[in-house]
Parts: C-alpha cells; structure tokens; sequence
C-alpha cells in the first residue's frame, strides 16, 4: 500500500505522553514512511483561484530602489515616491533594493531561523505557549489550528520585538542576530513609511506620528514550509491579506510566494538581497482604500525546505487606525472603514478563519 500517512490516533497518544503540545509539520514531513498527506492536510482549492502565472513582461512586478529616497536627485526622489504610489495602488506590493539592511544580515537570519527549527522538538515546544496573539513569543504550526478547517503545511514562530524586544534563548547567537535585524528593518519600515506618507500627499511623518510608532508593533513570523510529498493537495499559507502597515520579507531562495493580482495568482521570485513589501490592512485603512493590502499565499514543494520571515511594522497596540481626515471629504470621499483598535483588530485575526480579507471586511462600511 503506497499510502501510509501516520496514524493520527497514534499520533495524539504519543502527543498526550509526553512534552511535545503538537505534532509540527516538519516532524510529519520527516517521518520516514510518510508518501502521502495526511487527510487533515488536504487543501481543496477553488478553481476560479488556479490562474497562475509569471509576470506578464508589459506589467512586470514594480521594483524601488530605495536609496533614490536618500542620494537620488531631488526628480529621481520624487519620481520614486510616486512610484510606490503607484506600487501601492496598483499591486499592493514591491521589490525593494539598495536598501540598508546588509545582506550578510538577512542571510545571518535566515540561517538561524533555520537553526530555531532544526532543535528539538521539546525545545521549540517551550514556546507553544498560550493561544494569545499577544505572547511575546509563539512557536506553532498552521494559522490557528483550533480554527483552520484544514491544516496548512507550515510551522511557525512568531515574536515581538517591538515596543519590548523578545527572543528565545536558543539557539545560540539567535537573540543578538534578531535584535540587530530587527532594529534595522524597524528604521527600513518608518522611513518606507514617510515615502508613503508624501505618496498619499500627507505630511512625511503623518503615519508615523498618528500611528504612534514610537511605541508602534513590531512582529517576526518566521515560516518553515518542509518539503511536502504532495505539494498539489496541500497550502503553505492560505490566501490571506496581513495585519499592520507593512510587511517586509525575505526568503532563504526558495519560491513559493503567489500574490493575486487582476484575479490572477503570480509568482513571485525569491531574490537574493531583496525585501517584498506587502501593503497591509492597516495601511489600506489610513490611506482609506486608495492603497489595497495585498492578497497573497504560499504554496508548497516536494523539493525543498523554503523559509521565510516576515517583518509586520504596526500600529501601537492602543492605537485606533481609521482613515486620515485629510484623506475624507463626506461628499466625495467618505470614510470606507470604521475605526478599530490594533489590539481588537489582531484580536479578530486570531477568532477568524484566515481566508483573503475576510478581517478587513469587518471593519469596511
Ligand atoms: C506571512 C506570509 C508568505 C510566505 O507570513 O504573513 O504571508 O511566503 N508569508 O511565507
Ligand atoms: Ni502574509
């Protein structure tokens, strides 16, 4: 018999015996007999949704190099300027280069993602922690598995850097790597944030300051997706809009990003030294639509192991995100969203299947 996923019951009885909370993704895709997917994996996809494609050459995906912000000529700034706009508006996402992370840095991180997921598994289980979006550090697998209808090929952790920077202990090196990452993408996202700002023609620092940034959030969800021995049945990550303002990622080289665009799902590639910036809910609320947070998903190979980490810069915890006033005219532009805090709005993330923007949707008037 080809097919011999573990069994669950089994699985569940060692689960209970012993430290381990649950049964991570990697632990499965490592299982020596594993041919198949266990049932409780397999994603049925809408057909509707199967448009994939590479970028059309007439509408490539936009890139900014931001140092234009910085040294370029004051035409080259604003040039760059209006094309985040446009990124924004248009795609909901860009490639950014020539940026000021170095690229020994992002790598450094990558690699100790993948170190915090190669210990053991009682080790990482320290940290499965409580169901409570708001626990400075979260080891997981799925999206929320008490919710998740099925289960996505995926482990997890999450960490709060900002406003008081956490980090697990283990594995070595792992906590200055991370601070000194988080730091500098922390900078990379507020001035990212100002450029924004001028697009949406607000003042330079009008999302830093009404979003309080100072005191802002900031969030690190690191994604394993372990090769996966039917890759066509099962989904990385659903697709799903984010929470906050920007997401800024990286990947360890391996593709798997889709985003949708047009109502269909490109692919985006993994490029060394390279941040994808995703518009995310928030950032569509202040800028009261004219920005789309974008949609995006990750799927899964049967080849081989793909990281990702996710850098959320948000809103502080307490802070109500509306539309900017200077964005709304009651006749001809009113308020598309209520206003919500940060804290409900991640706490209806949590409560919510994750599926496109069904949060979002939430708030939308
Ligand atoms: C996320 C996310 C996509 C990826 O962490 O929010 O969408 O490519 N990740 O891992
Ligand atoms: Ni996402």
């Amino acid at each position: 018999m080809a097919s011999t996923a573990p069994d669950a019951s089994q699985d569940q009885e060692s689960i209970k015996n012993s430290s381990i909370k649950f049964r991570s993704v990697k632990t499965l895709a490592e299982s020596p007999e594993l041919t198949s997917i266990p049932s409780s994996y397999t994603f049925t996809t809408n057909p509707d949704d199967e448009l994939v494609t590479d970028p059309d050459d007439d509408d490539p995906i936009p890139v900014i190099d931001y140092s234009l912000l910085f040294i370029g000529t004051p035409d080259q700034r604003a040039k760059t300027i209006r094309d985040i706009g446009r990124a924004c508006e248009q795609w909901g996402f860009f490639m950014l280069i020539n940026h000021c992370v170095p690229k020994s840095l992002m790598e450094k991180l990558v690699d100790q993602v993948f170190a915090f997921f190669n210990l053991k598994e009682e080790e990482k289980q320290e940290y499965a922690g409580s169901k409570n979006v708001t626990d400075p550090i979260r080891y997981g697998t799925s999206f929320n598995p008490s919710m998740d209808k099925v289960k996505f090929w995926r482990d997890f952790i999450k960490i709060i850097v900002h406003p008081e920077f956490h980090s697990p202990d283990k594995p070595p090196g792992f906590r200055d790597t991370c601070a000194e990452y988080c730091r500098k993408t922390r900078k990379l996202g507020r001035e990212l944030l100002k450029g924004i700002s001028e697009s949406l023609g607000l003042e330079a620092d009008y999302i830093d300051r009404t979003m309080n940034l100072d005191h802002g959030l900031q969030m690190i969800a690191a994604n394993l997706y372990s090769p996966c021995p039917q890759p066509e049945l099962a989904m990385g990550m659903p697709p799903h809009s984010d929470h906050g303002l920007l997401n800024l990622l990286i990947q360890n080289g391996v593709c798997g990003l889709q985003v949708l665009h047009n109502n269909r799902w490109i692919n985006v590639t993994s490029t060394p030294n390279c941040f994808v910036v995703l518009v995310s809910d928030h950032l569509e609320i202040v800028s009261n639509g004219k920005y789309k947070s974008v949609v995006h998903r990750a799927v899964v190979s049967n080849k081989a192991t793909r990281i990702s980490v996710a850098t959320v810069v948000a809103p502080s915890m307490d802070t109500v995100v509306e539309p900017a006033s200077e964005l709304i005219d009651n006749e001809t532009n009113p308020a598309a969203y209520v206003g919500m805090r940060h804290k409900d709005y991640m706490e209806l993330q949590r409560t919510n299947h994750l599926y496109g923007k069904s949060v979002l949707n939430q708030v939308r008037i």
